[in-house]
């Protein structure tokens, strides 16, 4: 009942009325009862005591359909109108079979679900929510859990007979050193157990890795261990829990005969295949990007004035997951107190600039910011009512822009019609060329219309563009942005800029923290429009440019 009754407060929000359909008879009158004040976080007993009251409860329904909603769902199947673009998918909330858990039975404690919503899953699109208030968060675990359509229920603990399942939390032994006897002892146990998934050294790649599916029946794969990716936390605690109890809904497996010793030399032995920078890197952490005062502004990607310039290294999430993603987009950020400029680095071994077949996808990046606030619109394309701006940089406007791309320039023999060109004479006529700057636009009616998209004589890569929720993107009136991109050496640099002020923009002011987003798109791999890899929200800080010469 208590179920029905927190799903119905959803539909309630997403209709914007306190009325809900319940499905059990008349529709009820949803009204928030201001009861008892919210315990703070550490009051509230990690297994699930006391009861949030209706308050709590209200505040995380609001804040699950702002900021979980696209993803999971509005009532939590892992249907949200995001989730036909992630892989793996968001997690079914309804069927509530949870995979980051401490405990024998599957069940997760208060503090998994807080852990995973905290820190978001590395290795999949599941943000970090630890910019969300500390008792936000624990609304939206006991939210979470209302969701769940059996009860989510921790037994009492009970670690069992030696080398069989117990029963509650699953307590780790004292641990043993990390030494180089423990280690050995974790590879030795590594090769006999474990080969056949992660592989001989631990890449991911043993004999049935390529052939697996998850609980759901979606291609799965196990981890390459050695990319300090790990999807629950990897201190040594958590790490030895993930090795005896496995990963529910997926095949790692559950292997009771570690919870001894042999638990921790696996631990050992794992953490030995990444390092602490590795996982680092990969925590999905808010960064704080420093705006350095400058004079002169930068002009060039390759100028000598980024050199000064520290840059700050941003997890990528590729929506749709593969190995041979964008890790990382090294960010820097500089102003001469007129224009900010950022300049976006990261590795790409092939230069896609040309998009003339269908097949053909291009490389590309994008910068999203919010006007400041500690509330920011969700995270992915904003809200209704809360748009967001999006700088956009693409490799084939780039190259367009020393030579236009045409179909001539992949098939130089292809004889086809031309659009008339009114300025030239009739024997003056281009007899190849279907599009060039010449054409007349009412011949080409989408740049007639105004879309920068098409618009061959544009002079910029960039496009100015904003939204506000998915499938709003549209283009500016006034392209303010402007963007210059390189490739060399297996990685891109591209530098976008845009004056600080600007009438009807995210006010760029000094002292601001701005949240701004990143996007990068490899075409190579088949990336286009939703399929690319994100950053979370990070915040850009103006309060050095107060320096400005
Ligand atoms: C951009 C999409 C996206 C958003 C937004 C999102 N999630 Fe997720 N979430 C996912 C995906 C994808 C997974 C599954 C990842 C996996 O299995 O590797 C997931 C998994 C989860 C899990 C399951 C953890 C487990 O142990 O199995 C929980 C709980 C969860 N999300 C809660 C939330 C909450 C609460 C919010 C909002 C504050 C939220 N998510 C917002 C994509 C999202
Ligand atoms: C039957 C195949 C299989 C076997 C055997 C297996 N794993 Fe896994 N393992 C997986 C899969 C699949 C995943 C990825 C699950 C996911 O992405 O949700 C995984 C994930 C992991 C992770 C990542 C956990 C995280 O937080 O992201 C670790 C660590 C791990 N396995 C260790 C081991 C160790 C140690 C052994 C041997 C004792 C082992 N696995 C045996 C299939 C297997």
């Amino acid at each position: 009942m208590r179920n029905r009754m927190r799903a119905c407060v959803i539909l309630a929000l997403g209709l914007g009325a306190g009325l809900a359909g319940c499905g059990d008879g008349a529709p009820r009158e949803v009204v928030p009862r201001l009861g008892r004040a919210l315990p703070p976080a550490h009051d509230i007993d990690p297994l699930g005591a006391p009861a949030p009251d209706d308050a709590f409860f209200g505040r995380a329904a609001a804040l699950y359909e702002r900021q979980c909603a696209p993803c999971h769902g509005a009532s939590g199947e892992g249907d949200g109108p995001a989730a036909h673009l992630l892989h793996p998918k968001p997690r079914n909330l309804v069927k509530a079979r949870f995979r980051f858990v401490s405990t024998w039975e599957g069940a997760p404690t208060d503090d998994d679900l807080y852990r995973v919503i905290s820190r978001g899953i590395p290795g999949s699109a599941m943000p970090a929510w630890s910019w969300l208030p500390e008792r936000d968060r624990w609304a939206l675990v006991h939210f979470v859990k209302g969701l769940a359509k059996k009860p989510i229920r921790v037994a009492a603990g009970d670690p069992g007979p030696p080398g069989d399942v117990g029963k509650g939390v699953l307590a780790p032994p004292p641990e043993p050193a990390d030494d180089a006897a423990s280690r050995h002892r974790g590879a030795k146990l590594f090769q006999e157990n474990c080969k056949p998934c992660h592989g001989e050294r631990g890449r991911g790649d043993g004999p049935q890795a390529s052939s697996m599916k998850d609980e759901e029946g979606l291609p799965i794969r196990p981890r390459n261990l050695g990319t300090g990716v790990f999807k629950s936390d990897p201190r040594p605690e958590h790490l030895f829990r993930r090795v005896v109890l496995g990963i529910p809904g997926t095949p790692m497996p559950m292997t009771p005969t570690f919870k001894g010793g042999d638990g921790w030399h696996l631990v050992h032995y794992v953490r030995s295949l990444s390092s602490d920078r590795l996982r680092e890197r990969a925590e999905l952490s808010r960064r704080r990007l420093a705006v350095v005062p400058v004079d002169p502004l930068p002009d060039h990607p390759d100028s000598g004035g980024w050199r000064a310039i520290a840059g700050t290294e941003l997890h990528l999430m590729p929506l749709w997951w593969r190995h041979d993603r964008p890790e990382l987009v090294t960010v820097q950020a500089a102003s001469d107190g007129r224009s900010l400029g950022l300049l976006l680095v990261w590795a790409d071994d092939s230069h896609d600039a040309r998009i003339v077949r269908s097949q053909d996808f291009r490389d590309a990046a994008a910068v999203q910011i919010a006007p400041a606030g500690d509330d920011p619109p969700f995270f992915a394309m904003g809200e209704r009512n809360r748009s967001v701006e999006i700088w956009m940089w693409k490799s084939e406007r780039q190259a367009d822009l020393s030579r236009f791309q045409d179909l001539e320039s992949e098939y130089p023999n292809i004889g086809i019609d031309s659009y008339p060109n009114l300025q030239h004479k009739p024997h003056e006529q281009p007899v190849r060329s279907a599009f060039t700057p010449e054409s007349d636009r009412a011949f080409i009616t989408a740049w007639g219309a105004g879309n920068v998209v098409v618009d061959p004589t544009r002079s910029s890569a960039a496009e100015d563009l904003m939204a506000k929720g998915f499938g709003t993107l549209r283009a500016r009136a006034d392209q303010l942005v402007a963007a210059r991109g390189v490739h060399a050496s297996g990685s891109y640099r591209v530098m976008f800029t845009r004056a600080l002020q600007a009438a009807g923009r995210v006010e760029l002011s000094r002292g601001a923290i701005v949240p701004v987003a990143f996007a990068i798109w490899n075409g190579d791999a088949g990336d286009r429009a939703g399929q690319k890899s994100v950053t979370i929200w990070h915040e850009l800080d103006l309060a050095a440019m107060g320096r400005a010469p």
